[in-house]
């Protein structure tokens, strides 16, 4: 029988389920298979759209990994991951955050996106909302819609460093609604929710009997001086779901491991949900991620962070010099969320037209939402400080001549995607 690779539909098609129609997929994809094409025919590009440090995991995560192999660590492991990587991030939260929290209370999962997954299928009902920003990791909201529940995208601006604030959450919480969704730092933006507004929101949401999930991942990746301390929600409050992940601060994106921390009365529900959807994460990657907490490792870590500092100080000052407007610094992750409005009405079209004239590649603001999203690009600084200064340069290129707009031509409306609540 011939195999049907084109996308004639098919039985199969018809018996998709609705749900579908509210997952759109991520147009970085589309972007990147512009870029792939462009590479095929020879063209240079420079990659600042993937969420991803150009670092890998360093060589003691992947000696780990080797040796893990060689003794024969190859088969199922208990769901909720091993013991020993369960206490090591136990250990390093109270070395580095300060916070004690049992080991019982992590769950080994594949990536944030397996700890996600995991926490939507435990909490949403069918019909509930989940509040969260918008912009925001575009996924989260596919997470919840994947359970049958609607994500509430509430508008955040500069003016509230692109976060929820605990009276927008006042504001935006209906019937429905049974928790809120944050991640701190956040992408696309690198902003963080500072402590007073998050132990604020934390009390509001308990006060109407809600969950608080706050991603993150990005943790670890700071760059301002602020707090004495890295700073994790959990030293708020022990009563919220913590999601978080070795793909960033750990570069280890592809092993695809992460973790939840979670109130020890919800370990019967993930565990249950972890044993049926997974069986387990990757043994490999839980015997390398040992690897990770050893002093050589982490003063690895501490090197690339300060390196990923000095990226930052790079190019934040040389984006605006192109006239791109940065409203909010980052204080976190590895991004810059830009306003171009300046220079378009239309930041999607603009993310296309400099990958074919010029060769680099930021991701649009529609991506992330839908509040301003023709105004925004995302650009990740998580490459070498050569490609990141030559795309500044191939960017000065670009824009070198160009008017810029004024009045009628600047940006009115937001973009529309299918499947999502906006409130306003
Ligand atoms: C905010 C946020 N959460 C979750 C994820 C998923 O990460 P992981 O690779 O750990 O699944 C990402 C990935 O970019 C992210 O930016």
């Amino acid at each position: 029988m011939a195999d049907k690779a084109d996308s004639t539909p098919t039985t199969m098609t018809k018996t998709l389920a609705s749900r579908l129609a509210n997952i759109v997929p991520f147009h970085v994809m589309e972007l990147q298979k512009m870029a792939a094409a462009l590479e095929a025919d020879g063209k240079s590009i420079i990659h600042l759209g993937i969420g991803e440090p150009d670092f890998t995991a360093p060589p003691q995560v992947i000696e780990a990994a080797t040796v893990a192999m060689q003794n024969g660590h190859l088969q199922y492991t208990p769901a909720l991951g091993i013991l020993p990587l369960r206490q090591a991030i136990s250990d390093h939260y109270r070395d580095v955050y300060g916070v004690e929290v049992g080991a019982e209370r992590i769950v080994i999962t594949a990536g944030a996106s397996g700890a996600l997954l995991l926490a939507c299928a435990a909490l949403v009902e069918k019909g509930s909302e989940v509040l969260m920003p918008d912009p925001c990791y575009p996924c989260n909201r596919h997470f919840v819609a994947a359970f049958e529940g609607r994500s509430k995208c509430v508008p955040c601006g500069p003016e509230s460093r692109f976060q929820l604030t605990d009276n927008m959450v006042k504001n935006h919480w209906g019937p429905d609604t049974k928790g809120v969704l944050l991640a701190s730092p956040s992408n696309p933006t690198g902003t963080s929710i500072p402590p007073s507004t998050l132990s604020s929101i934390i009390n509001t949401v308990h006060s109407k009997n809600g969950f608080v999930i706050v991603d993150e991942i990005y943790g670890g990746l700071t760059y301002t001086n602020d707090s004495p301390k890295p700073f994790t929600a959990l030293s708020l409050s022990s009563d919220i779901i913590i999601i978080n992940s070795f793909s960033k601060y750990f570069h280890m994106t592809g092993w695809r491991l992460g973790y939840l921390i979670i109130p020890a009365a919800l370990l019967p529900a993930i565990e249950k949900l972890s044993q049926n959807l997974f069986i387990c994460p990757s043994v490999i990657a839980q015997h390398a991620a040992l690897a990770c907490f050893q002093p050589s490792t982490l003063c690895t870590y501490s090197a690339r962070l300060a390196e990923l500092a000095t990226r930052r100080a790079f190019i934040i000052p040389a984006l605006k010099s192109l006239g791109w407007e940065i409203p909010v610094e980052p204080d976190g992750a590895f991004y810059v969320y830009c306003d171009v409005s300046r220079w378009t009405a239309d930041a999607d079209s603009l993310t296309r037209e400099i990958l074919r004239d010029v060769g680099v590649v930021v991701v649009p603001g529609m991506d992330f939402g839908v509040w301003g999203a023709k105004k925004y690009v995302r650009v990740s600084y998580a490459q070498r400080m050569e490609k990141l200064g030559e795309a500044v340069e191939r960017l000065r290129g670009f824009f070198e001549g160009r008017r810029p707009l004024r009045g009628e031509g600047l940006v009115k409306d937001d973009v529309r995607h299918e499947g999502m609540v906006v409130e306003e």
